[in-house]
């Protein structure tokens, strides 16, 4: 009997949703079934509230970051969540050079499946991650790519929840960029069957195949996901307000262009007088304050955006419990108990 099968194997085939994730990949908020999802956020409300009940749950466990582009909040929560699950992690300063620039994706891969229990990737090419990925036997989780920032979004739904009693009647207007950010949020507005209205300026629309899948999505679960170039009919009676910078990470030389073109699309104290009395501004940071929101806005107390950075711990924890699967053993009983 090899080590691994004396330390409490997770339960593959119980049907609980937390379990069937166990030793899968997070690259895309496709890649969660709405039900898991659910389980997800179920797990994240429970460590968020009991943090000393899940310490320990992921002892032994050793996970690689390799970063292609800063970080802050993803980074810290990460190494913070992990080391308070009693966990390590090993993290890669990327920003020289490509990942695959030294030796090949497959190859890297199956050196790491020897070594470590999951690999983290932030990376400039959506490839990167799925290429490490199809080597890999071990989990792999996107820390943001091109394409998407799937645990941004599961973190920002997770606080709409917090604040909102049924995210099934919660409209959120995403206003700028049809960015990675804004794919993420229209598939998981789509899994959780939430209303999304997404404003961007012409010619910087989300990709349509992602569009199509998210819409695809909201077919089965009643979300309804509304694509615009007009930010005021976006955000009209909305109950939350989304912005992200208007150049990303590995744009920077657009940046002064996009400037003038996200003009109207800036979420100043105007704009938010369109939505409802009680909406939230949403940002998952960093912020350029001036440009694609004002610091009256940012700072006001309709913002939430500390509440989505702290959100990033909780949400990454579950997401390391449910991919590595230490924390099912102490989460099912528990919970049942509770
Ligand atoms: N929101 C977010 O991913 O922040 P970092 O780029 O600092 O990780
Ligand atoms: N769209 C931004 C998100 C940063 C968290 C970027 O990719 O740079």
């Amino acid at each position: 009997m090899s080590t691994r099968m004396l330390v409490a194997p997770v339960p593959q085939s119980s049907g609980h949703p937390a379990a069937e994730v166990a030793h899968r990949d997070l690259i895309s908020i496709q890649d969660l079934l709405p039900e898991e999802v659910r389980a997800l956020l179920d797990l994240t409300a429970l460590i968020k509230a009991r943090p000393a009940d899940f310490r320990g749950a992921l002892s032994g466990k050793q996970v690689v970051m390799f970063f292609e582009k800063p970080s802050l909040r993803t980074r810290l929560t990460f190494e913070a969540g992990l080391s308070s699950l009693g966990g390590q992690a090993i993290f890669v300063d990327q920003t020289r050079s490509r990942l695959d620039e030294r030796e090949s994706l497959s190859d890297i891969a199956r050196n790491l499946e020897r070594w470590v229990d999951c690999v983290i990737l932030r990376t400039f090419e959506h490839s990167t991650i799925t290429g490490i990925a199809e080597h890999a036997s071990i989990p792999v989780i996107n820390a943001l790519s091109d394409l998407e920032h799937p645990c941004q979004a599961l973190a920002d739904f997770f606080t709409l929840e917090e604040k909102f009693d049924d995210i099934a009647k919660v409209t959120l207007a995403y206003v700028g960029d049809g960015n990675n950010m804004s794919h993420s949020l229209m598939l998981l507005a789509a899994s959780l069957g939430a209303k999304i209205r997404v404003a961007t300026p012409k010619g910087y629309e989300p990709l349509a195949e992602v569009v199509a899948a998210a819409k695809k999505i909201a077919a089965k679960t009643g979300a309804k996901i509304t694509i615009t170039n007009d930010p005021v009919a976006a955000v009209t009676g909305a109950d939350a307000i989304y912005t992200d910078v208007w150049a990303s990470m590995g744009q920077e030389e657009e940046a002064q262009q996009r400037a003038q073109i996200f003009e109207p699309f800036q979420v100043d104290e105007e704009l938010m007088s369109h939505a409802a009395d009680h909406a939230l501004f949403m940002h998952c940071l960093p912020a350029h304050r001036g440009d694609e929101v004002t610091d009256a806005v940012i700072d006001s107390p309709q913002s939430v955006v500390f509440d989505q950075a702290e959100n990033r711990l909780h949400i990454q924890k579950a997401i390391l419990l449910m991919l590595l699967g230490g924390g099912l053993r102490r989460f099912r009983p528990r919970s049942t108990n509770a």
